[in-house]
């Protein structure tokens, strides 16, 4: 049994991103840069955004946070979107979601530019990625993260049978599609299961890889899963744990202690899919700022 180790994974990729960076600065004087724009004070969204900025960093890229208080008008936030849009040292926007109840995500998602677009929200990217271009759009980062840990693992993916669970429009419902796609790491036969999917397990256990992203700690159990499949969990839930100090620790959509026993290769939660997440955001960014730049796209 293999655990894919996305922790391992994501730092390969940031050590090869900031090779990159290095090289544009060298041969054209400039780097990449990131602007996330985080509105009012969510907790877990002020963690996930610093840690985003301190991975820029790390890599040699530029990272500018944009935070505003959570009364600010829609109106006011489009504008800023629209400042960033025309500035030409930004080469990814990226706003953190969840946003205040008061402003509308669609109206958010669509005045980012989809040149800028790192998260691949906008439905020009989607679309691009529907139809197979992927050399004209930007990836959603998650999805995007787990073709690199099929590939890095050389995983055979050709023809086999790909269930996906969850169809959430950043993981489950492009992740699908990429898996219906002819390409290297992909090629699969697809199902996708959701809330309202009338026997699940028999369809999860005819998966020879098995992608969930539902938002249920441990809904997949051993007797879900076919000995010998490949099980991606994209899962981060929060479950009460009285022994640590917190009262809390993160777990998967999948059951990890029992399906490892039975699977041929696992991500854990967390060091899985988690880490990749931020890898693509950077590998986007650094992505339209080669083509900002009409640089050879070497990645
Ligand atoms: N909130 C949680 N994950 C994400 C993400 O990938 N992108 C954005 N914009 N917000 C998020």
């Amino acid at each position: 049994m293999t655990i894919i180790d996305g922790k391992q994974i994501s730092s390969d990729i940031k050590k090869e991103l900031q090779a990159t960076v290095e090289a544009c600065r060298e041969n054209v004087n400039a780097v990449p840069g990131l602007t996330v724009i985080i509105i009012g004070e969510d907790h877990a969204s002020q963690v996930y955004v610093r840690n985003k900025a301190k991975s820029c960093r790390e890599i040699g890229m530029n990272s500018t946070v944009i935070e505003l208080p959570e009364e600010i008008s829609q109106a006011e936030v489009l504008a800023r979107i629209e400042e960033l849009n025309n500035n030409p040292e930004v080469h990814g926007i990226l706003v953190q979601q969840p946003l205040p109840k008061h402003i509308d995500e669609y109206a958010v998602t669509m005045a980012i530019s989809p040149f800028k677009d790192v998260d691949g929200f906008h439905p020009e990217n989607v679309g691009q990625m529907v139809l197979g271009h992927l050399d004209r759009c930007f990836l959603s980062c998650t999805p995007y993260g787990i073709l690199e840990l099929l590939s890095r693992h050389a995983i055979e993916t050709k023809g086999k049978h790909c269930v996906v669970v969850g169809r959430s429009n950043i993981v489950g419902k492009p992740m699908a599609n990429l898996m219906l796609q002819k390409l290297k790491e992909t090629n699969c036969t697809v199902t996708v299961c959701h809330s309202a999917t009338r026997n699940m397990p028999e369809l999860t256990r005819q998966a020879d890889i098995l992608i969930v992203a539902i938002g249920q700690a441990n809904l997949i159990t051993k007797d879900m899963v076919k000995p010998g499949a490949v099980v991606i969990d994209v899962g981060m839930n929060r479950v009460e744990d009285a022994s640590r100090k917190s009262g809390y620790r993160l777990a998967g959509d999948v059951d990890y202690d029992n399906v490892s026993q039975t699977a041929s290769a696992i991500t854990p939660v967390p060091g899985g899919v988690g880490p990749m997440t931020i890898a693509m955001l950077l590998k986007n960014t650094l992505q339209s700022f080669m083509r900002a730049h009409n640089l050879q796209d070497t990645l």
